[in-house]
């Protein structure tokens, strides 16, 4: 009944989606240009790339004419603070990670068409171009205004050189141009309590020369394009947002900085200024393009200019406001752009419960990731994309990593596709063999395979790339479910043209699983093309051949012959411990970098030091106080006397390890008892790099316990 009610419910979407179904069309993906200050970690693929990445490899598999554009966003401040710390110079930053990202994603399989960069002299030429067209069109108001300024550092303070507390959320630690926690964008000036992050000074108002985009002149088209258009079949989050800022009011906004590194504002007056990073970088994807254009002797317009193509930013949640709001207006004011038809933005992933965070490290790198789990690409593809934050924020775990991987890739997928294989192989030395008189569930079996295409599609369309992922898996519970019913195992041995058959209905199944997966796993797809010989059918298997042929492996192709190679291998326990692990260490490493250093206590004389009497020590005896967790019973030999001492050190300290330990010892303390015990001294502890206790140790040799310490 729930196989009836499921075919009848799929052959209804797949009439819908070919009466909606659009021809063959031109797209241009953009997909958010990551700042090179830094590594991709998972929080990226999820939110950005691993669905921009699904969305384009469909369009094109569905033989639509894509461009799918990316690269590296160069300037900003966080990009100069990172150079600074590092005593190096902007360029050197975004050299190395420009390099580190663009390898990292070639490994991992994101087709970029162009993957490119804002320092580029195209993309140079580009800005300033558009910059100035807009210019030339008076669609900036150019204003002398009262900036922050830090007169300790003799510098303007934009964006992330000013901290404060943002108007809007009361978050304490926003940035100038935006604050992360509410994600509203804001101007400098508007911060409470602003603090200068060079200094920590609070900021004096200096006069200086700005360009503004008056936003509230867009605000008219805005609505009607945003909120009376057609964009309610935006994302609740990105309608909801774009919604409230339009409510809220849109105000002029600087495009110009007053900053060393980034594209010098190129018109009069604009001498040591440079554009805002958050005006040149959508303009990246333009550059782009012209880049990928030149090199692939198209026509970039075709890609920008002309309404018939469909134009789709993938970013994350916090770049909603530049894309939606910002480009939008910057795109209608030159005049001869098109506009985004969508802008899905994700939400945030979390890891193991908290926030994702370069500078804590707490995260996890595709480059450690493409290391530490080599040809796994697809595993942590499927995890990201099967609990992708779509809707809301979520939390990527170790655990459901492994039991994603385990549980499904290899149970279910994997297992299916080994079956099959061996099977083939085992009986028919490789080759399909010929169906004979097809039974209800074959032809059942077959009618549901068909339409999952068009149940797939949609979910993509609408950019529900997890239900797609769980739709994919179905395909491949359905192929299980059917050897599972059929047994060809046991048929083999009483009835071989019912064998012949079911085997034959089995390997349509992993046909269709080899292109169907090709958006989402692009590795598996390839390795299962190769073990079912795609590359010897008469043509290419394409996405709609799934739903429209009959027969997608023929009778009499063969598949590879021997042992088929495994599409995935289940993943151990200890392995995902050690990526805990890992990220343990990390957490405490920074702590240990970012403790607080307590401020100095009051002041002391130096009669009042020389009351303490601390002394050179050795622990003869340790053993645990009963009852307790926390407390050591100690003794120890101070030179004047062998005294007990009751330390809460036993949460770090087995007793057998103090054994023999050089120490300081407070020895004139008065004494106290401690669960009954008298404790006559205290042993000086402190904490090293990673918070563990450790003792002050006087290690030098030939000291003689007794011996005063002052
Ligand atoms: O948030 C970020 O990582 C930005 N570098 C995204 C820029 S997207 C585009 F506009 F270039
Ligand atoms: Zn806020």
């Amino acid at each position: 009944m729930y196989i009836f009610f499921r075919t009848v419910f799929i052959l209804c979407t797949f009439v819908a989606f070919k009466i909606l179904k659009i021809m063959s069309k031109r797209y241009t993906i953009t997909a958010a240009l990551p700042y090179t200050n830094g590594p991709i970690h998972i929080g990226h693929l999820a939110g950005v790339y691993v669905p921009a990445d699904i969305y384009s490899r469909y369009l094109r598999l569905t033989g639509n004419d894509v461009a799918f554009i990316c690269g590296s966003d160069e300037h900003g401040v966080p990009i100069t603070i990172k150079a600074k710390k590092e005593g190096v110079t902007p360029q050197d930053i975004v050299d190395k990670y420009h390099a580190i990202i663009k390898t990292s994603f070639e490994d991992f399989g994101i087709s970029f068409d162009n993957y490119s960069r804002t320092s580029a002299k195209i993309h140079h030429d580009t800005a300033s171009e558009f910059f100035k067209t807009l210019y030339d069109k008076n669609e900036f108001v150019e204003e002398v205004s009262e900036q922050l300024y830090d007169a300790e550092a003799n510098q303007f303070l934009a964006d992330r050189f000013i901290i404060g507390t943002c108007p809007k959320c009361n978050y304490e630690e926003a940035y100038g141009d935006q604050c992360e926690n509410c994600g509203t964008s804001h101007n400098a000036t508007d911060l409470i309590n602003p603090k200068s992050a060079i200094t920590g000074n609070a900021p004096t108002l200096k006069e200086t020369k700005h360009w503004f985009l008056p936003l509230n002149k867009h605000e008219e088209f805005l609505k009607e394009w945003i909120l009376k258009g057609h964009k309610k079949d935006w994302k609740p989050n990105v309608y909801g947002q774009c919604k409230s800022w339009i409510d809220d009011g849109l105000r002029p906004r600087a495009v110009t900085r007053d900053l060393d590194w980034g594209i010098p504002v190129p018109v009069e007056g604009g001498e040591g200024k440079v554009l805002y990073v958050w005006f040149d970088a959508p303009i990246g994807y333009i550059s782009a393009t012209k880049e990928w254009a030149e090199r692939e002797n198209k026509n970039w317009e075709d890609y920008w200019k002309d309404k018939d193509t469909t134009l789709v930013h993938f970013i994350g949640k916090d770049n909603i406001v530049f894309h939606c709001i910002i480009f939008p207006s910057m795109l209608k004011a030159e005049g001869s752009y098109i506009l985004p038809e969508n802008v899905p933005a994700n939400e945030f992933l979390n890891l193991e419960g908290n926030k994702l965070s370069t500078s804590k490290n707490w995260a996890v790198w595709l480059p450690d990731y493409l290391n530490d789990f080599p040809n796994q690409q697809d595993v942590l593809r499927y995890a990201l994309t099967a609990n992708a934050p779509e809707t809301k924020d979520n939390d990527f775990t170790w655990k459901d990593f492994q039991a994603r991987n385990n549980n499904e890739l290899v149970a279910i997928f994997g297992n299916f596709i080994n079956r099959v294989a061996v099977l083939t192989n085992k009986y028919y030395d490789g080759e399909i063999p010929e169906p004979s008189e097809f039974k209800t569930i074959d032809e059942d079996t077959l009618a549901a395979l068909k339409a999952y295409p068009a149940v797939i599609s949609s979910s993509i369309e609408r950019y529900r790339f997890r239900e797609g992922s769980q739709e994919l898996m179905n395909l491949a519970r359905l192929g299980n479910k059917y050897l599972a019913d059929e047994e060809p195992w046991k048929t083999i041995k009483t009835d071989e043209a019912r064998t012949k058959t079911v085997m034959f209905v089995a390997l349509q199944i992993a046909s269709a699983l080899a292109v169907l997966s090709e958006p989402f796993l692009p590795f598996t797809s390839n390795k299962l093309k190769s073990i079912l010989c795609h590359s010897e059918l008469d043509s290419d298997l394409t996405w709609d051949d799934i739903a429209s042929k009959d027969i997608l492996l023929p009778a009499g192709h063969s598949i590879q012959i021997g042992k088929p190679e495994l599409l995935f291998s289940k993943i151990e326990d200890d392995t995902i411990q050690k990526q805990l692990d890992k990220l343990e260490a990390s957490k405490k490493a920074n702590e240990a970098a970012n403790k607080v250093v307590e401020p100095q206590k009051e002041e002391i004389t130096f009669d009042d030091f020389t009351k303490l009497d601390l002394r050179v020590g050795t622990i003869l005896e340790a053993e645990k106080m009963p009852k307790t967790k926390k407390l050591l019973v100690l003794k120890v030999d101070t030179g004047i006397d062998t005294r007990t001492i009751v330390s809460g050190i036993a949460e770090s300290f087995k007793p057998e390890d103090v054994i023999g330990k050089r120490v300081t010892v407070l020895v004139n303390l008065a004494p106290r008892k401690l669960r009954g015990i008298e404790s006559q001294g205290m042993i000086l502890m402190t904490e090293d790099e990673a918070g563990n206790l450790v003792f002050v140790n006087p290690s030098i040799d030939g000291v003689a316990n007794g011996l005063k310490i002052s």
